[in-house]
């Protein structure tokens, strides 16, 4: 497609694009009942999560909090004990803010400004919200849609970062949608697009709907875009202690009114015990990429005579109870792991000196 203005070809995309995903969606929960609270739920937990992560804690969330009425009632850190693992907690607390001041709304939210006054909804969440239940005509844009439309567009332009191609492909996007029949399944249509078929490495073309509208397919290398501006990666290593004084585990709790992690307990950084490790072998070594960084975590095992546990937002949490506290994905893997030995095989890149807990 040279230009999305050309009507004929903008609605036989639309149509393709509709018919494949008639045929070939997958069957997700917010899809098979759709409902307003299931789409802001999911909208919720998709944002930086993928689909797979998301499905057992979105069927565990709805037994829990059947609906917004239900979410708006429960108590904050029972929200957040729900998300444990998830990752970005600040959603949770958002969820739980938006179902409080929807379920006292006098008018209720439906377009996609006004979804966009209530917490923890971007453009994003607002524009997937306002096309599935409220059938708005407009366009989401996140990483899957840039990449569709710098390929269908054969976009030659590089941009700084995924934000930035969102912000100037947006006009884009939003003219591709224009009088389409049902926006909110043109929406998902994009999305399913982007997760199943326009993949970030080598696209499966031979399976896309609107391959013969693709500018990209036609030059025959449409992994080629989007160009982005290639960033070195940062290497960042984070010394974290592991301190146990009679059958109690020391962790930091995040304040509530954290930028990250709000009240999500972790084990300490070294630094914030003050305590040096020097030459002391980590009992453990946790590496992973996140965006940009690579993280290198390692804990070491301190006596609680060598660190400062009058550090504020310090906790002594009893081992046999730490199920009572929410601690962060990353860290309740580790510290069943130190605690049983336990076999974790998501943790390919976990090396592990030494056990002594
Ligand atoms: N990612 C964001 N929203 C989604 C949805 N409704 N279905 C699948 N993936 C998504």
């Amino acid at each position: 497609m040279t230009t999305p203005d050309a009507i004929h070809s903008r609605r036989a995309f639309q149509e393709g694009l509709l018919r494949w995903y008639d045929a070939n969606h997958r069957k997700l929960p917010w899809r098979t009942e759709p409902s307003l609270y299931r789409t802001v739920v999911s909208e919720f937990m998709l944002q930086q999560t993928q689909v797979a992560t998301v499905l057992p804690y979105f069927d565990a969330w709805l037994r829990q909090f059947p609906d917004f009425e239900a979410l708006a009632k429960a108590r904050e850190d029972t929200v957040v004990k729900a998300w444990e693992g998830l990752g970005y907690y600040r959603r949770a607390r958002n969820l739980h803010g938006l179902a409080q001041a929807y379920v006292t709304a006098l008018a209720k939210p439906e377009t996609a400004e006004q979804w966009q006054a209530l917490p923890g909804v971007g453009p994003y969440t607002a524009a997937a919200i306002a096309s599935i239940n409220h059938g708005e005509e407009i366009a989401v844009v996140d990483g899957n849609v840039v990449r569709i439309l710098a390929r269908l567009f054969a976009q030659d332009t590089e941009f700084k970062d995924a934000a930035t191609a969102g912000r100037i492909l947006g006009p884009l996007a939003q003219k591709l949608i224009a009088r389409v029949k049902r926006p909110g399944d043109y929406n998902q249509a994009i999305m399913e697009l982007g997760a199943t078929i326009c993949a970030r490495g080598k696209p499966l073309c031979l399976l896309c709907p609107v391959r013969l509208h693709c500018r990209g397919w036609a030059v025959g290398t449409p992994e080629k875009w989007p160009r982005l501006a290639p960033k070195a990666a940062k290497k960042i290593v984070i010394d974290r202690c592991w301190v146990e004084k009679s059958g109690k585990l020391l962790l930091r709790q995040a304040p509530v009114d954290a930028r990250r992690l709000a009240g999500i307990c972790e084990l300490p950084e070294a630094a914030y015990l003050g305590y040096d490790p020097g030459r002391e072998q980590p009992i453990l070594i946790r590496k992973r990429g996140i965006a940009n960084e690579n993280i290198e975590e390692r804990i070491y095992q301190a006596d609680y005579k060598q660190v400062d546990a009058k550090q504020p937002h310090l906790r002594w949490v009893t081992l046999d109870a730490l199920d009572s506290v929410t601690l962060s994905g990353p860290h309740k893997k580790w510290i069943a792991y130190v605690l049983g030995g336990k076999k974790d095989s998501s943790h390919k890149d976990t090396k592990i000196t030494k056990v002594n807990a």
